[in-house]
């Protein structure tokens, strides 16, 4: 990073503004503006170390323990697991193909009314679904109408390898009582643990008036420096060219050795981004029993109730394509079909 090196002045290793250093949300500003075709104020931005912490943060500023927490069912297990540490009580609301079933979700906020809708807009993992736009904004609207914070975690919307991804969460912050969570640690590198949240000015006020905000300031403010260094340079947005043409390579390499292996085993939808193909296992299939059987094959997989916020989901489970290799994904998933065929019965006579 020499040119950040450069360019560096003492004050960018000092304590950083509370919503983050107003160069790099500037830049940071243009990069979303640009990916999400509508512009974006550096005002609406505040820094996190990623998506995690910003969840947490959000549980912290916007739930007492006790609240409920609707999810998509399936949902991201570790977000669970926040939500738990803040005593929240978790609720599933089931998923088509368009995403969380809104209708759904109405009934239930009649009933039950969350502090939270946490949602995977784009690319959910693991099931790799997208919410339609309607949705979106459905559920912006019924933020305000119910007085619920949309918790929405976009560290996929950029991971798009086909079509046109609906519109970000984060372009509907006007719209509702939305926060949209996005993190560099799919588009560049997670090791940096660096992140924004995008936020109306009233919920912006709220975060700022946090105590560990106002004595330390903005997270990360070193590293905010050397990302704002690769937007500036164009690096951010050759690495992401480059890393969705090779993640859907892998993503259609794991879709043809699926086909060619598992057409008997399992049933799945070929996702448009993300990491994950998500596979209905047949036979009744115990998913987390499959697990140690994917291990002593050499492979892995993440079975379906780890995603599930009841325990249910038992004969699924989430492949993961974007960290291997073409060659290694279609031995992955030919060794996986053997290993399954050993292990599960097969269909009775
Ligand atoms: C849905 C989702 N949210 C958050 C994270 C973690 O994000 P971060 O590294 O920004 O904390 C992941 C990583 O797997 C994820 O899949």
């Amino acid at each position: 990073m020499e040119g950040f090196l450069e360019t560096a002045r003492p004050l960018d290793f000092n304590y950083g503004e509370k919503q983050g250093d107003e160069r790099f949300r500037s830049s940071l500003a243009l990069f979303l503006g640009r990916a999400h075709g509508k512009p974006v104020s550096a005002q609406e931005l505040f820094l996190t170390n990623g998506n995690s912490q910003a969840l947490d943060f959000v549980c912290d500023r916007f739930t007492r323990p006790g609240d409920t927490v609707y999810v998509e069912e399936p949902s991201y297990f570790l977000a669970f697991q926040v939500f738990r540490d803040h005593g929240l009580n978790i609720v599933g609301i089931p998923v088509d193909q368009d995403g969380m079933q809104i209708d759904i979700l109405e009934k239930a906020l009649r009933r039950s009314p969350p502090a939270l809708v946490y949602t995977i807009p784009s690319f959910n993992n693991p099931s790799g679904l997208t919410l339609s736009r309607e949705r979106r904004e459905r559920l912006a609207d019924l933020s305000t109408e119910h007085g619920f914070v949309v918790a929405a975690d976009e560290v996929y919307q950029m991971l798009s390898y086909f079509d046109e991804v609906p519109p970000a969460m984060g372009t509907m912050v006007d719209r509702g009582r939305v926060l949209s969570m996005g993190s560099f640690s799919k588009i560049l590198a997670p090791g940096l643990r660096l992140g924004w949240i995008q936020a109306n000015s009233e919920l912006m006020e709220n975060m700022l008036d946090s105590g560990w905000v106002n004595s330390g300031g903005s997270v990360n403010h070193v590293t905010s420096h050397i990302v704002r260094y690769a937007i500036d340079s164009g690096l951010q947005e050759q690495h992401l060219e480059a890393v969705r043409k090779a993640y859907r390579n892998r993503l259609v390499a794991m879709g043809d050795a699926l086909s060619e292996h598992f057409d008997d085993l399992a049933r799945w939808t070929q996702p448009a981004g993300g990491y994950f193909y998500w596979l209905e296992m047949s036979n009744g299939t115990e998913a987390v029993e499959l697990r140690s059987v994917a291990l002593e094959a050499g492979a892995g997989l993440m079975p379906g109730p780890f995603f599930s916020g009841s325990g249910g989901l038992r004969n699924f489970v989430r492949l993961s394509f974007a960290h291997y290799t073409e060659a290694d994904i279609r031995e992955g998933v030919s060794r996986l079909a053997d290993a399954f065929r050993q292990s599960v019965p097969g269909p009775g006579p």
